[in-house]
């Protein structure tokens, strides 16, 4: 898979080399994503808006019209750096890809992120990144792109952030972790919170976990997880998630219900 990042502050995602490609540091270089870059499963390139600004002082921004606060993202810079991206993967492309790029714009207008969304990325062979900063970018970017590849505007939650790299720090990361290879072990996919990929926990938040030592200050592991009898394992450890999640999103438990398959007998 390949992921272009378009934005002013290459360093967010740690040192960038000539040819954009980041170095062993940052969220693109550490852990298990950084291992997946080091291995060639995922091409990350990381580039600077300003590369594509035509004046002396770099100017990537201008007043909006209409008036308000803040400053709005040009068109023209970001509509030729897309352009020079696009065109710069398709040529290293071997074999040619067989879909098109996706374009991906984090802001707190788009649409939710979900788990649902980070599995369709994962099947995406390019994705590009969009970051917008000050009062985002102008809306004909968007636009002009929807007319020659697919493109999302997404919202990591109902809060503002600054700038849309921390967003793509977040969807990157969700979506690296479900390439094949990258965790290692498939389950830790199938039982995820959200469980997008159909595991017995599917819909509901992860219950509570736990490892040695078996008592820790005077806190003692659940009996049920040492004695050894799975089927009562997973029943405990399905009424946990149930109760964790009508606790913390009674929203999930509602949407279950009404799915044929979200709740079982024994669940109500
Ligand atoms: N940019 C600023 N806030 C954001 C958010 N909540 N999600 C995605 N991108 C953003």
């Amino acid at each position: 898979m390949r992921i272009d990042i378009v934005t002013i502050f290459p360093d967010y995602f740690g040192p960038v080399g000539a040819d954009g490609r980041v170095g062993d540091a940052g969220p693109l270089g550490v852990s298990l994503i950084g291992k997946a870059g080091v291995r060639g499963d995922i091409d990350f390139r990381v580039h600077d808006l300003r590369a594509w600004a035509t004046d002396v002082h770099h100017t990537v921004d201008d007043t909006p019209f209409g008036g308000g606060p803040g400053m709005v993202m040009k068109p023209d810079v970001w509509g030729d750096a897309l352009d020079s991206v696009l065109a710069a993967a398709q040529a290293t492309a071997a074999p040619a890809p067989a879909a098109p790029a996706r374009l991906v714009v984090p802001t707190p207008s788009g649409a939710p992120f979900t788990q649902e969304l980070a599995a369709s990325y994962a099947a995406e062979s390019h994705l590009v990144f969009a970051c917008g900063r000050y009062e985002g970018i102008d809306s004909r970017v968007v636009a002009e792109a929807r007319t020659r590849l697919p493109v999302d505007e997404v919202s990591i939650g109902d809060y503002v952030l600054a700038g849309g790299e921390a967003a793509v720090a977040v969807i990157v990361e969700a979506v690296c972790r479900l390439l094949p290879g990258v965790l290692g072990n498939e389950q830790s996919h199938s039982d995820d919170s959200f469980g997008g990929t159909g595991g017995a926990m599917s819909g509901l938040l992860e219950g509570p976990v736990y490892t040695r030592p078996r008592t820790w200050r005077g806190l003692e592991v659940p009996d049920v997880l040492l004695s050894g009898h799975h089927k009562a394992i997973a029943r405990w450890q399905r009424d946990e998630a149930l109760r964790r999640t009508a606790a913390a999103r009674p929203d999930l438990i509602r949407r279950l219900a009404t799915r044929g398959d979200g709740l079982d007998k024994r669940d109500r």
